[in-house]
């Protein structure tokens, strides 16, 4: 039986990614830094991307029970919402290192495994890794970061036919809005006052803007993953149907013409000190 790893098992898009393979046939492992809910047919493998120790544990453990993975899928992510000068450093840091240096520390970890294998890379980005959106600014930088790694794997790797594949989810109807929106209160609650009164309004047009959003279901975004590890030649991008709007055409636009689409879309344009 194939084997495939899962980072970020406990939430949306990834719990439906675990199940879906499960049922296709799959040996799956399912990173979680905390308690799972799966049943024995799943390997649940302690797994944080963000710290290095628990990355090399984690593939000495697949490494003792499988001769190869079939597929990597660097799912685990957060977003890191705000202006910048609202956003600690720290908050920053989180959001690279879970969503850009985490993944190359999987990357790197289970190599070996997905060498003997014939396994294949699916890195988990999103249409802000091809249009960065403003008070996205973090989130934007980390999967830029994850693409831009993804390209260069891709080339890196092709002696050994290791395929690299970034999935481009729409907006999704998970979890990780509220966890950033709860993350990005608690950081206001530290900011500066008078900081925070300076983006009054364009944290009120974001939210209005936000809202407007109508998340698609993650059973979409397991499926498009899923074909990602079963295609016999993966392509190096797949976005699933919302995301194509945004993520193909935007980046398309003359820079001037995609600032004021995008800033009107947040509802940034007209705002003044
Ligand atoms: N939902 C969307 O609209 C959307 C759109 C585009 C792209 N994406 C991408 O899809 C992926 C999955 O997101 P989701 O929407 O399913 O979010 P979610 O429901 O919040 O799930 C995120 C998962 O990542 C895990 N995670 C966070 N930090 C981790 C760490 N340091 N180590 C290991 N796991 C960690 C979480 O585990 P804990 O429970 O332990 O925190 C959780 O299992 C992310 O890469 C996200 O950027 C989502």
């Amino acid at each position: 039986m194939k084997a495939v790893l899962v980072t970020g098992s406990t939430g949306g898009i990834g719990t439906a990614t675990v199940g879906l393979l499960r049922s296709r046939g799959f040996t799956v492992y399912a990173g979680a830094r905390g308690p799972a809910g799966f049943g024995p047919e799943v390997r649940v493998l302690p797994l944080d991307v963000a710290d290095p120790e628990s990355v090399a544990a984690a593939a000495k453990r697949v490494a003792g029970e499988v001769d190869g993975l079939w597929a990597v899928v660097n799912n685990a992510g957060v977003i890191v919402q705000g202006p910048l000068e609202l956003v600690p450093a720290d908050e920053w840091r989180r959001q690279l290192e879970v969503n850009t240096i985490g993944p190359a520390s999987v990357v790197r970890e289970f190599l070996p495994l997905l060498r003997a294998g014939g396994g294949r890379i699916v890195n988990v980005s999103a249409a802000t890794g091809r249009v960065a959106m403003p008070l996205m600014g973090a989130l934007s930088a980390s999967k830029a970061g994850l693409e831009a790694l993804s390209n260069a794997l891709r080339l890196e790797l092709a002696p050994w036919r290791i395929p690299v594949v970034v999935i481009e989810p729409g907006t999704t109807e998970t979890e990780i809005f509220h966890r950033a929106g709860a993350a990005a209160d608690a950081a206001l609650q530290r900011a500066d006052r008078q900081q925070v009164e300076l983006y009054r309004a364009h944290l009120e047009a974001y939210a209005k803007a936000m809202s407007r959003f109508k998340p698609g279901p993650v059973d979409k975004v397991a499926e498009v993953i899923v074909r990602a590890v079963e295609a016999r030649r993966p392509k190096r991008r797949y976005a699933v149907a919302e995301a194509r709007t945004l993520g193909a055409i935007l980046p398309k636009l003359p820079a001037g013409l995609r600032d004021r689409v995008l800033s009107s879309a947040v509802g940034l344009n007209g705002i003044t000190p």
